[in-house]
């Protein structure tokens, strides 16, 4: 099935380059449909792809995906072990918020990278990532543990919260709170997996076992240690 995910996760993003559903299909230099391993377990959810990203088609590739690598190494893992893709697939331009419609556009191929993906854990990351699961919940007080109650998430998906790097670039304070989510982040994966297998059942056994979670081992040594 991986091979099948990925190349029906290939047809979708030429089908996102080929949208113009909404304006920024015509302002946009090029769409950013996502990139990663189409049998990662850890999917994470920016908001909307900023210049850097319209340039080269790519999601953060700029200063916040910098630091989104570095947190991501933090776990013992690389952009290759997850899933990282946006809300809105095509830049707003000046960077600005992505208009109601524009996400609303956006909203079935989201759908369906997620039903594709099927990741055990959802991180969005942001408060407008996070209200594209949780309308009413807050990133201040959301980010750092799973949250119940999310919508459209896939069959027994985790969502769990976070700050957008961007966000601790312009607040240097919003750092360690970042990097302490990330270990939070991991040491729930063992019981997110329970959770995702349990609702899907045999199937979801099955690809639980070839997810060799071998980075996270590492990790959670690195965390522990923090935490004496
Ligand atoms: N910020 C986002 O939300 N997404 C990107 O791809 C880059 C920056």
């Amino acid at each position: 099935m991986p091979d099948g995910r990925a190349a029906a996760l290939a047809t979708l993003a030429h089908d996102i380059e080929s949208c113009r559903a909404c304006p920024l299909g015509s302002s946009r230099t090029r769409s950013v449909p996502g990139e990663g391993s189409a049998n990662a377990e850890l999917l994470f959810v920016g908001e909307a792809p900023g210049a850097s990203e319209d340039a080269v088609g790519r999601p953060f590739v700029g200063a916040a995906g910098k630091l989104l690598d570095l947190l991501l190494a933090l776990t013992g893992r690389a952009r290759e072990d997850v899933y990282v893709l946006n809300v809105v697939k095509c830049r707003p331009p000046e960077n600005r918020d992505p208009a109601p419609e524009e996400i609303a556009a956006c909203a079935p191929f989201l759908q369906r990278q997620l039903a594709l993906l099927s990741p055990v854990m959802i991180a969005p990351l942001g408060r407008h990532a996070l209200r594209a699961f949780a309308p009413d919940a807050k990133i201040s007080t959301a980010h750092g543990n799973p949250l119940e109650g999310g919508v459209g998430l896939p069959l027994g998906a985790t969502l769990f919260p976070l700050y957008h790097p961007a966000a601790a670039l312009h607040n240097g304070a919003l750092r360690p709170t970042l990097e302490r989510d990330m270990g939070a982040l991991v040491r729930e994966l063992p019981a997110a997996r329970v959770r995702w297998a349990t609702a899907r059942g045999v199937a979801g056994e099955a690809r639980l076992k070839q997810q060799e979670p071998t980075a996270e081992r590492a990790q959670l040594r690195l965390f522990e240690s923090e935490a004496e």
